[in-house]
This record gives C-alpha cells, structure tokens and sequence, in this order.
C-alpha cells in the first residue's frame, strides 16, 4: 500500500511526498549533523588546549534513509509522507558521540544544552536507567536552527553519547540482534545483560584509574 516502483519495476517501501520538499528535508537534516559535528570538534579541541585530554573519542553521523524513515512512520501507525516525518520523528539527523570516560558523556552533553541556539527537546537517560537488555547511552534530541538563503528552518537531530565500553556493547548487540532475525533467544539475552553490566562496572575503574592519574600530575 505504502510502496513506490522503481525503475527495475520492484515495488519497495519509500517516503511519500513532493520530490523538491524531501530534497529540501533532508538538506536541513545534513545541516543539523554539520552544525552538531563542527560544535563537537571546537568543544574537544577547547579541551585539548585547556586540559590536555580529549573527551571525544571519534563521532560517527548518519542520515536516515527515506526507506527506513518511512518504515518507522508506518510501525508508528502513520502514513509515510514527508510532512509526518518533519513533524513526528526527531532521530533522521543522527549524531553518536563516543566518549573516552562517563565524565566526559555528561561534560559534553552539559556544554552541547547550555548553548543557546540548541533547544533542548528529549532526554533520555539510559545511563542512570539501563534498557531491559542492558543497553546504555545518554539521548539528547535537539531542535537546531538552520539559516538558508531567505529564511530560519529548523531541524531536529538526536544526539547519542556513550563510552568507547558502551558502544563496544552496542554495536555487537545490535549486530547478533540482526544476526538472529531480531529475536534474541532468552539464555543469549541474559548473557547479553551480564556482560552490559560487567563493562559497566569496568567504565567505573576505568574512569577511577583516570582520575587517580590525573591527581598524581
Ligand atoms: P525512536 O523513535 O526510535 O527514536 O525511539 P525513542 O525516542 O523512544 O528511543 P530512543 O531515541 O531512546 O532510542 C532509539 C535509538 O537508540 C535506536 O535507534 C538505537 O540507535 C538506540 N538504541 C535504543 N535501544 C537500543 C538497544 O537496545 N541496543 C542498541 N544497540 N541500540 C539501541
Ligand atoms: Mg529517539
């Protein structure tokens, strides 16, 4: 029902909507990820040159595609046109900022809300409160205005810190998520939520073991 053709004449799932508007779309979500990414390197290089160390680790960005834009409009029980996606979804401008310690996480997430042209819109803390799998992050969605030629749009844009531990974690449990058609079995979950949790206690020694360093400078 929600499917275009393409030019092989294979019907796949797309956003829906005036061509020049979704151009336009996605041009203000590139410039929410630019915006973002050069705010992140002028804070990392403030704290090389304030205090030797660099509280980002690397940033990885992404856009989402029109095909999984669309998608999560219709899981979300919505039709997948353009204007639904400007209005009700907040991550298709994606920035995953990878911190070295948990200080760092909140040090970077207070400087980004504290500056005034970023509104902040969500937070959610799974840090302080993991996900039932054991995932952690801290998730900052953001409203960030965009100055085009002859007016201020605005885009928003969802910001995820987490340490090089947690996203180490990530990036496997979303790998043999999508590994095992998404259904994790139960023992393999469990498993999951232990090793969540021991690496979160090794990002706690880790960061002690830092500031222990630190003072004896
Ligand atoms: P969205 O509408 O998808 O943004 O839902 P939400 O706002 O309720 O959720 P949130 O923004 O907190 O989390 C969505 C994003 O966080 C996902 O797209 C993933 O990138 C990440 N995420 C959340 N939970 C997990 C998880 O269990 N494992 C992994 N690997 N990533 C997760
Ligand atoms: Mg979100």
């Amino acid at each position: 029902m929600f499917e275009k053709e393409n030019s092989e004449g294979k019907r796949k799932i797309t956003l829906f909507g005036d061509e020049q508007k979704i151009l336009e779309f996605e041009l203000l979500n590139r410039a929410a990820i630019r915006q973002l990414e050069l705010k992140l390197e002028i804070l990392n290089e403030e704290f090389q040159t304030r205090y030797a160390h660099n509280p980002i680790h690397h940033v990885e960005s992404r856009l989402k595609s029109r095909k999984s834009i669309a998608k999560k409009l219709i899981k979300k029980g919505m039709e997948p046109t353009v204007e639904n996606a400007m209005r009700y979804i907040n991550d298709i401008a994606g920035v995953r900022v990878v911190c070295c310690y948990i200080d760092d996480v909140y040090s970077v997430a207070d400087m980004l809300s504290s500056q005034q042209d970023l509104e902040l819109i969500k937070r959610k803390d799974y840090i302080q409160e993991p996900n039932y799998n054991g995932y952690r992050s801290l998730h900052l969605d953001f409203r960030i205005p965009i100055y085009l030629s002859d007016q201020k749009m605005y885009a928003t844009a969802e910001v995820q810190l987490r340490t090089v531990a947690m996203d180490f974690w990530a990036s496997l449990e979303h790998d043999l998520r999508y590994k095992s058609d998404k259904n994790i079995p139960r023992n393999i979950a469990t498993e999951m939520l232990r090793c969540a949790d021991d690496i979160a206690l090794i990002d706690g020694k880790m960061q002690a073991i830092y500031k222990a360093i630190r003072e004896l400078k």
